[in-house]
This record gives structure tokens, sequence and C-alpha cells, in this order.
């Protein structure tokens, strides 16, 4: 059976040209089915898209073309991706809130598809803080965006705002259907952020960790199917959409944790900036003021990807390594120690990598001694790179099985 696309088309002049879009995608083989929004139908009509489709389109909430079938339920399940072209500045205003005002936002919320973007609108509209903001929360979700191009618009302003043009967002959908595919139902088990080792019941011990990294590695997992479990340290960011997260503070918590779930796991990724030596003593109330210095025993807390590494079995261990000097050398050492398959550094001094900045600079390193430099780029994009890796890996040892 071919795969179906969702074309959602709003109310942008350009919604002509859903037109070729959907023509475009049926030759390479997909069925489409059209939703409108109302300001769509007024600028072309349905029946354009029902001769050039073959099916129904829908438009309204209550627009059942299968009887006693709930079409937004039907078509946001039935759907392999959901995209949206031409979107205007308030479609992706209601994505972005979580509203379900009418048939295409409905089906947005219902869906487990990955959802495409391709905005079309004035310049000002762009690029105002709203709209971009917006477009920022969705990323987050994992929602993908076909940027717009610069061009003179209908109304003859001129700047960015000009939906891309059908070979793109054609190939953009390509691309996404099979990146979904890469880790479709393979458990992925993640560890991110720091740890906390208390002291007493207000200090710790912790690291910078913000938890960005592992969050964006969860995000890119889940985005390519896999069913991903982030076991987490203590931060202030928001679970990652269709993520299970388990939150914990100490390394030892951590340590359970992964232990609980690795044995279900074919893919562990280690990021999580672990604490490696914990107060001997948690006091029990919180220690006063004192003139006289104070001295604190540390032991060490458990390896948690050493350990687990040591019992990994067929499954796929990868780590990361935050290193301040020799950086390729103390990797090297790291990689071999712990048994890897695969293992991620950053130079955390680096200006723009490591702990809690947005973007990152990552070097991998291969077992059988291959070694990729990354630019610097956003940490969610160093995500991609590394899970591209490692999904290419996991299906290269699948088939060899
Ligand atoms: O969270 P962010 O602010 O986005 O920052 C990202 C990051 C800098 C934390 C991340 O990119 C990173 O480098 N994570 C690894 C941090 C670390 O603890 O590195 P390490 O070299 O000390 O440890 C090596 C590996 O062993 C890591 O995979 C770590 O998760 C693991 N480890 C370490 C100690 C320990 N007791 N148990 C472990 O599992």
């Amino acid at each position: 059976m071919s795969r179906q696309i969702l074309l959602g088309v709003t109310g942008s002049i350009a919604a002509y040209r859903a037109c070729d879009v959907a023509r475009e995608l049926m030759h390479r083989g997909y069925t489409v089915r059209v939703v409108m929004t109302h300001s769509a139908t007024r600028l072309i009509a349905p029946a354009t898209f029902e001769a050039l489709t073959g099916h129904p389109v829908v438009a309204d909430v209550f627009d059942e073309p299968e009887r006693g079938q709930i079409a937004h339920i039907r078509l946001a399940q039935d759907s392999d991706l959901v995209l949206i072209a031409p979107a205007t500045a308030h479609t992706i205003a209601r994505l972005a809130l979580g509203l379900a005002d009418d048939m295409l936002t409905t089906i947005c919320l219902a869906t487990r598809a990955p959802i495409l973007i391709a905005p079309a609108m004035n310049p000002a509209m762009w690029t105002h803080p709203a709209t971009q903001s917006h477009v920022r929360t969705l990323q987050e979700r994992g929602v993908q965006f076909i940027d717009p191009t610069y061009g003179i618009m209908a109304c003859g302003d001129e700047g960015w705002g000009k939906i891309a043009d059908t070979p793109t967002i054609v190939e953009a959908v390509i691309a996404r259907l099979s990146q979904s595919e890469s880790l479709k139902g393979v458990r992925v088990l993640i560890t991110a952020g720091p740890t906390y080792e208390p002291i007493d019941p207000v200090r710790f011990i912790g690291n910078r960790s913000s938890g960005k990294m592992g969050y964006a590695v969860a995000e890119a997992a889940r985005q390519r199917g896999a069913e991903v479990t982030l076991i987490s340290g203590p931060t202030a960011l928001p679970d990652p959409f269709g993520v299970q997260v388990i939150r914990v503070q100490t390394a030892q918590q951590m340590y359970e944790a992964v232990l609980e779930h690795f044995e279900s796991c074919a893919i562990f990724i280690a990021t999580a900036a672990v604490a490696d030596y914990r107060p001997e003593v948690a006091l029990p109330r919180k220690r006063k003021r004192g003139s006289r210095a104070w001295t604190l025993r540390l032991v060490p807390n458990p390896d948690i990807l050493g350990a687990v590494a040591q019992r990994k079995g067929n499954r796929l261990v990868v780590g990361f390594a935050a290193e301040t000097d020799k950086v390729l050398e103390h990797a090297r050492e790291k990689l071999q120690r712990k048994n890897l398959d695969l293992l991620a550094v950053n130079d955390v001094l680096e200006p723009g990598s490591g702990f809690e900045v947005d973007t990152n600079r990552l070097t991998l390193l291969y077992a059988d001694g291959r070694v990729e430099a990354l630019p610097q780029m956003s940490k969610r994009a160093c995500a991609d790179a590394l899970m591209e890796q490692v999904a290419a890996m996991y299906q290269a040892a699948s088939k060899a099985v």
C-alpha cells in the first residue's frame, strides 16, 4: 500500500502552489489527502484538489467523507506524514498554541506522524517576533520547517516569506519519511543532565550540565521513530514530546534507573554529566556555619556507562566525553576503557561548546578507529548528525545478524 501524505492547505496566496506539490507527491507514488482551512477554500476550490488527488477534500470538523468514520482521527492515524504547504502565520500560531479549532489543527493534535511546515507570508509577518517564537516552540516539539525563500511577494514587498519551491518541499518530505523509519520501534535509552550529590538538605555537589545536549539527542532519536526513555538529572527543560522521561537526582538513582531499563534497550547513549564522587555522608540537617575549616570526604560513584557497557551483548553503546585538554587522546582512552561503539567528545573549554550553551562541536570516535570532526552547530543539529550515524550503525549491525 502506498504511503499517505496529509497535505494541509491554508489561506495564503500561495495556496495554488499546493496543487503542484500534490501532483509531484503523487508522481512519486504517495497517496495525497488534502485538508483545507476555510480561508484556503476562498482562494482555491476544494474541487481542484479532489480532481487532482481522487479523494474528497475535508475542510470542516464535521465533514465525514467515509460514513461512520471519525474523519480527524482516521486521517491523523492513517497518514505517514503531515505537510502544511503553504502555512500562514495564523495557522503556525494556532499549532504552537495547541488549538484544535478546525479540521487541520485538530488532525495535527491527534497525529503521531511527523509534521512538516512550508510557511508563506509577508516578510514582516515571517520575521515578527511572535511568529519566530511560535516557530521555535514547534521546532522544540519536533516539527520541521521548510524555510521560506527571499523574493518579491504578491503585495509587492520584498524579503523572506515566499514559499519554498516544489522540488525542495518534495525532497524534504521524502527525506523526512526515510528518516522517520530509520529507528522505527527501536528502544533507545538515554541519560542526560547533571546529577546532584547531597551534602545536606540544602547543598549539593553538581555540575553545569543543562541537559540541552541529551534532550536534543532524545528528540532526534524519537524523530527517527525510536521508543525513547530519557533518564534525566535535574534540569529546567520540559519533557521532550513523545519521550518517556524518568527524573532522578543522584548518580546512584541514575544508575539504578539505567539498570532497570538497559535490558530492554537496543541502543544506550550516555550524555549525562554524572558526578564521579559524592559526599560519603549526606547530613540529615543543614550544616551550620563555623569558623574552622571543614573537610568533606568524597567517595566514588558508580561508572554507569562503564558498568553497562561491560555487558552490552549486541546493544549499541554510545558515550560522550567532556574534555578540557588532550581532547582526542583522552577520548580514545575512554572509548577503549569503557568498551564503547562510538564516543562523541566535546572540548568544554571551547567557546560555543559543551555545557549550558545552545551550540556544540562534537568529534565522533568509532571503535574501528575512524574519527569524524563535526562543525560547531546547534545542539539539535549535533544530535541529528550523531543519530544519523547511530541509526546507520544499528541498521548495519541488524543486517549482519
Ligand atoms: O547538558 P549540556 O549543558 O547540554 O552539556 C552537554 C555536555 C557537555 C554535558 C555533554 O555534551 C557531555 O559532554 N556529556 C558527557 C559529560 C561527562 O560526564 O563526560 P565524562 O568524560 O566525565 O564521562 C564519560 C562518559 O561516561 C559520559 O558518557 C558519561 O555520561 C559517562 N559517565 C561518567 C561518569 C559516571 N560516573 N558514569 C557515567 O556513566
